[in-house]
Parts: C-alpha cells; structure tokens; sequence
C-alpha cells in the first residue's frame, strides 16, 4: 500500500490502488486501513453506511459481512446497485422505522457507519456547524438503531466537530478513540472517531 507522501508526490497512488482494485472509491481503501485496526467485521453482521455514495465502503462493508450479512445503504444521492446491499436513498434526517421493513430481523444494526460530509464551503465555522448537524442526524440514528454493545464510525473534522462528536460518543460508548488512516491525505482535515461498545 503507498503511504500518504508518496501519495500526495503522484499525485493519487490511493486513487489508483483503489481503481485497480475494483472499488468505486478511494475512501474503501481508508475504511480497510481502519477495519484492519480497529473494528472487526463478522461474517452475518447487520451494518448501515449513513452517506454511501458513490459506495466503496458499501462493498467493502459487504465483502467482510459476506453473504448472510446485511448491509443497509443511505444517500441523498442515487447510488448504483451494490450487489447484496439494500439502497435508501434519501437524507438521513429523514429515516424511520418503516425504511427497514423488508430486513426488519436485522434492526437493530451491530455496527453504524458514517462517512458523511457536507459541501465544503472553505468558511471553517460554517463547515464545522454543517458537520455537526451530520454527527447530530448520525447520533440520532445510533440512539435508534443501534444494539447494545454495539459499534460506531464516524467522520469528522479536525476541531469543533471531533470536539463535540468525542464527547457525544463517550458518552454513549464504553470506549472512544480517534483514527487518521494513512489513506486519508495528510493535509485533509478529516478524521474518524471509533465508538465501542454501545450503553
Ligand atoms: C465522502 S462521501 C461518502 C463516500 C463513501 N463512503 C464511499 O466510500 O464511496 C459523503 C456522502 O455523504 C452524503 N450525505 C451528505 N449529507 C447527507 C444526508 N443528510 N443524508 C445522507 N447522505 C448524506 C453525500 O451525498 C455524499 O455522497
């Protein structure tokens, strides 16, 4: 795997690597670096990936939960069939009970994912208010839908966001750490807080 300098010289090694390897995104290869790690996926696990478009982490998610896993899907944006995933597309603000119907024995989820971003706007209070409305609709989905003794990954900004979703989820979760994949560039404000062990 290339590191983030050789990465950031080539101009996109992890675009490449993930292309060659057949993911639609080069955020799978983000997500694999972090499952390596940190969060174990079982064959048979139910997972929801809150802002799954384009969907490298849906494939991802669903090679490592295999044929008997279940894995749940939601954008805003309209994403190509991920085979053996369900598809809701519209906001997460607006999800409820009767979206999960057809999978209803799978609710609720082992595992919540959200890699979700905002349209950056380059003005940092605005970005940093529009992500944690994200983490705010994210952390209402764990509330819901999430089992006890279950897991969360989150994306947020480095700052006010990480701030406030560290908090958020220590105090929901049993354990809380934070996670910068060396896919991720360097120079990206983005990081990932890891929840174990839902309350
Ligand atoms: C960085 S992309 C996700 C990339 C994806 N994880 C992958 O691996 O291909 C962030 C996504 O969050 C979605 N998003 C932003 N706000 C959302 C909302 N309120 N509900 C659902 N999805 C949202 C965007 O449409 C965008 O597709």
């Amino acid at each position: 795997m290339p590191n983030s300098k050789t990465n950031y010289r080539d101009g996109d090694a992890f675009t490449r690597l993930s292309k060659r390897s057949g993911y639609r995104s080069r955020a799978s290869l983000k997500l694999k670096e972090i499952l390596k790690k940190d969060i174990l996926i079982k064959k048979g696990m139910s997972i929801i990936d809150l802002g799954s478009f384009p969907g490298g982490w849906t494939q991802v998610i669903k090679e490592s939960a295999g044929n008997k896993g279940t894995v749940v899907a939601v954008d805003i944006q309209k994403m190509k069939e991920v085979k053996g995933a369900f598809f809701i597309h519209k906001s997460i603000t607006e999800l409820e009970d009767n979206d999960f119907e057809e999978f209803r024995e799978k609710v609720p989820f082992d595992l919540v994912l959200s890699d979700m971003a905002p349209n950056i706007s380059g003005i940092r209070e605005r970005d940093d208010a529009q992500m944690i409305y994200l983490v705010e609709n994210a952390l209402s989905v764990i509330d819901r839908f999430l089992k006890k003794g279950g897991s969360t990954l989150i994306k947020v900004f480095q700052g006010e966001s990480l701030d406030y979703t560290r908090n958020a989820l220590s105090y929901r979760f049993k354990t809380c750490k934070v996670s910068k994949p060396s896919a991720s560039r360097s120079n990206s404000k983005e990081t990932y807080l890891i929840g174990k062990d839902f309350k």
